[in-house]
């Protein structure tokens, strides 16, 4: 049996009638930068979550960029994150100017620990980004409070997370500002890049409504220094499909990813804790696993197509051993056992069978 780690064109495949009809309509009527479509996904992305504003962009390294410019964050200020995380958080934080300070996860959860964040405030903190790592809700409760406690912004790192809920309430909705990935592999992809930025504070609405496009209030007269970070209608089209089937491919979702739990029970097979109360998305299906480097080449040979995200934490990547940081040890305990298994929508229920057949016969042996 033969199981890709990810099939995008099986996605593809189910909604290809709908997704032309987006492109013609687009086509047909010649406008490819913020236009209608982009203005429909914004206000359908809004109400979906259930906040007030959303701003598409560029990309999300490029929302987060934006959320801290628009909270007034940059030069001078620290933003408090994890390591254990795609680059682009730190990317997206390093680019508003904001020094960002690197923090534990939790040994359960592997998201960010509110302990680590709370011991890594000083007087120049304005931020923290709190990332929701493989779709699972971090531990928003907590954050809020040392946010309140110290003033400080949170921001929501919510590109891996599209509709994971944290007591009933959609992540990315929870603090200050939200920020979305479109990045093709994401729950909610695109076919190409694509971002948004979510917030219930119009004045900071209204400004990153700006800042993607030159600083512009009206056009060509430019406010304040901007920048070029805009959602293309092609994109924006082809998402407005994609939305109105992410509940029912996120439910999908957790149906293979509790098969996996169920099939692996019994195995040295660890999963990411989730917290009472929050639902994730399996945008990731992460395993730890002693021997993954072995298992990952015994499933390799069965067929099975496996990812390691990430294989060296943001502070271990030669451009960023330089960044301010705090005991990492759990972080750097994770990144040598994690192993991504496959999981999307459309792989079958016996290919997870495979999967936990193959992972059973590796250990034992
Ligand atoms: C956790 C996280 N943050 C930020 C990003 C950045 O998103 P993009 O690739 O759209 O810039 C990604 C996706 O790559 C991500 O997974």
């Amino acid at each position: 049996m033969h199981v890709p780690f990810l099939d995008l064109t099986a996605q593809y495949r189910t909604i290809e009638s709908e997704i032309r009809a987006a492109l013609d309509r687009v086509f047909e009527r010649g406008r490819f930068i913020l236009g209608p479509e982009v203005e429909a996904f914004e206000a359908e992305f809004a109400a979906y979550l259930g906040v007030p504003y959303a701003v598409g962009v560029a990309s999300g390294t490029d929302g987060l960029t934006l959320a801290l410019q628009a909270l007034g964050v940059g030069p001078g200020d620290e933003v408090i994150t994890v390591s254990h995380t795609a680059v682009a958080t730190v990317v997206g934080i390093e680019r508003s100017g904001a020094r960002p300070v690197l923090v534990d996860v939790d040994p359960a959860t592997w998201t960010i620990d509110p302990a680590a964040v709370r011991a890594a405030v000083t007087d120049r903190t304005r931020a923290v980004v709190a990332v929701h790592l493989y779709g699972n809700p971090a531990d928003m409760d907590a954050l809020l409070e040392i946010g309140q406690a110290h003033g400080l912004y949170l921001i929501e790192d919510a590109c891996q997370a599209h509709g994971a809920r944290y007591r009933r309430q959609r992540v990315g909705t929870l603090g200050h500002v939200g920020v979305f990935s479109f990045y093709p592999t994401k729950n909610l992809g695109g076919y190409g890049d694509g971002g948004m930025v979510v917030t219930a504070d119009p004045t900071v609405a209204e400004r990153l409504r700006r800042l993607r496009e030159y600083g512009w209030r009206q056009r060509f007269i430019s406010e304040q220094a901007g920048t070029n970070s805009r959602l293309d209608e092609i994109q924006a089209a082809c998402l407005r499909v994609k939305l109105s089937r992410l509940d029912e491919w996120n439910e999908r979702r957790r149906t293979l990813a509790r098969l996996y739990r169920e099939s692996l029970r019994d195995t040295p097979v660890q999963f990411q804790g989730v917290l009472p109360d929050a639902e994730p998305v399996y945008h990731l299906l992460v395993i730890r696993v002693p021997d993954r480097d072995g298992l990952q080449a015994f499933l390799a040979e069965h067929g099975i197509g496996t990812m390691v995200h990430y294989p060296q934490a943001v502070h271990q990547q030669p451009a960023y051993r330089h960044l301010s940081r705090r005991d990492l040890s759990v972080t750097e305990q994770i990144v040598q056992e994690i192993l991504s298994l496959p999981i999307y929508p459309e792989l079958p229920e016996a290919a997870v069978g495979y999967v936990a057949d193959c992972i059973r016969a590796f250990y034992r042996g």
